[in-house]
């Protein structure tokens, strides 16, 4: 029996954070061992929101998250992990798609609209950035898979290529009693914890509040002190409470075993904050180790990650241009 199959995809945007590690990328590693995964760096997403800023970044920064991807423990071995603009195919399935898309299904979408509230910054109204989840379909069809573990945020998309592919099946195969061509994929929604950033806002490259999977221990140290705390807490003597306190919030994701006892000594003071965010810096230092050792071996090769990808992007090529044959053969046969 084959390992049922996933695919799962990030914007290479920025440098990879915590937030990523705790809400994606752990997750992605733990799947490796039941499923056949597919890993896609979703370089033409990121051009939608980035195309008027220093596109050129887009590029270093994939070969950086693909990097630190597996530094954390995506294995190569066991994973397709490839670009998706070496994959063509993806734009030829978008096209496809694009012919059989009522625009309504689109401009409903919540995260359109949302992304363009938050995103004040930047020009989104492009017609791109409305076929956004389009495209996130065609990544999504064209391997066949079965699901795709992404967080909350994205399970619009996930309804609307699970609406697209049953649009597709039926125009260009039920409708003249071919066989189904596209399975629709269901959304494996892990419910993980949530980061926030050192200003307790959401953690993002934008808010310059991350931590980094490639921080120097330095610099972990530097950032966790300047966490924010219970704003309540002014001397070292005053009761703290952990509730308020992001600092606390840090412990709950990466130490749950300590929480009892910091939220007590906190409680009655017993605890300073310098102290306890030494701790938290120590232990963060300690989680990411590994990962800095890995980077560093990586780094040494400097053909590797461009290897990797090369390969990554042949097996997915495989599998993408049938189905883009198969569908081709639906429409024109
Ligand atoms: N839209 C996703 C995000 O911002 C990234 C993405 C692109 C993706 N293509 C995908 C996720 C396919 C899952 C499957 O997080
Ligand atoms: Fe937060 Fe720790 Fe200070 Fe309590 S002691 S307020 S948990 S930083």
């Amino acid at each position: 029996m084959s390992k049922p199959r996933i695919l799962s995809g990030m914007r290479p945007t920025g440098l990879m954070h915590l937030g990523h590690l705790v809400g994606a990328v752990e997750n992605w590693v733990q799947l490796q061992q039941d499923y056949e995964c597919f890993y896609m760096v979703a370089d033409w997403h990121a051009l939608m929101s980035e195309y008027q800023n220093d596109t050129a970044s887009i590029k270093k920064y994939a070969y950086d998250n693909v990097t630190d991807w597996i530094s954390a423990g995506l294995d190569p071995g066991r994973s397709v992990i490839f670009l998706q603009s070496d994959v063509p195919e993806h734009l030829e399935l978008h096209m496809i798609l694009s012919t059989i898309t009522p625009l309504g299904w689109l401009e409903r979408c919540p995260t359109y609209k949302e992304q363009q509230q938050e995103l004040k910054d930047k020009d989104l109204s492009t017609y791109a950035f409305l076929g956004y989840p389009l495209l996130q379909a065609a990544d999504i069809l064209l391997y066949k898979a079965q699901a795709v573990p992404v967080g909350e945020d994205q399970l619009p998309h996930l309804e609307l290529t699970r609406e697209i592919a049953r649009r597709l099946n039926y125009l260009f195969a039920l409708k003249k009693n071919k066989q189904v061509l596209l399975p629709e994929p269901e959304a494996k929604l892990t419910r993980f914890p949530r980061l926030l950033g050192l200003d307790k806002r959401k953690m993002s490259k934008s808010y310059d509040n991350a931590i980094n999977l490639s921080d120097s221990s330095d610099e972990i140290s530097k950032k966790v002190n300047l966490m924010f705390t219970d704003p309540s807490r002014i001397k070292k003597t005053d009761p703290g409470h952990p509730a308020e306190c992001n600092v606390y919030g840090y412990y709950k994701v990466f130490a749950i075993d300590k929480t009892d006892k910091l939220a007590e000594d906190c409680h009655n003071a017993r605890m300073g904050c310098t102290d306890c965010k030494k701790s938290l810096a120590d232990l963060l230092i300690e989680i990411t180790k590994p990962f800095r050792q890995k980077r560093k071996n990586i780094e040494q090769d400097p053909e590797y990650i461009k290897k990797t990808l090369r390969e990554g992007a042949q097996k997915a090529r495989q599998i993408a241009s049938q189905t883009i044959k198969e569908i081709k053969e639906a429409i024109w046969g």
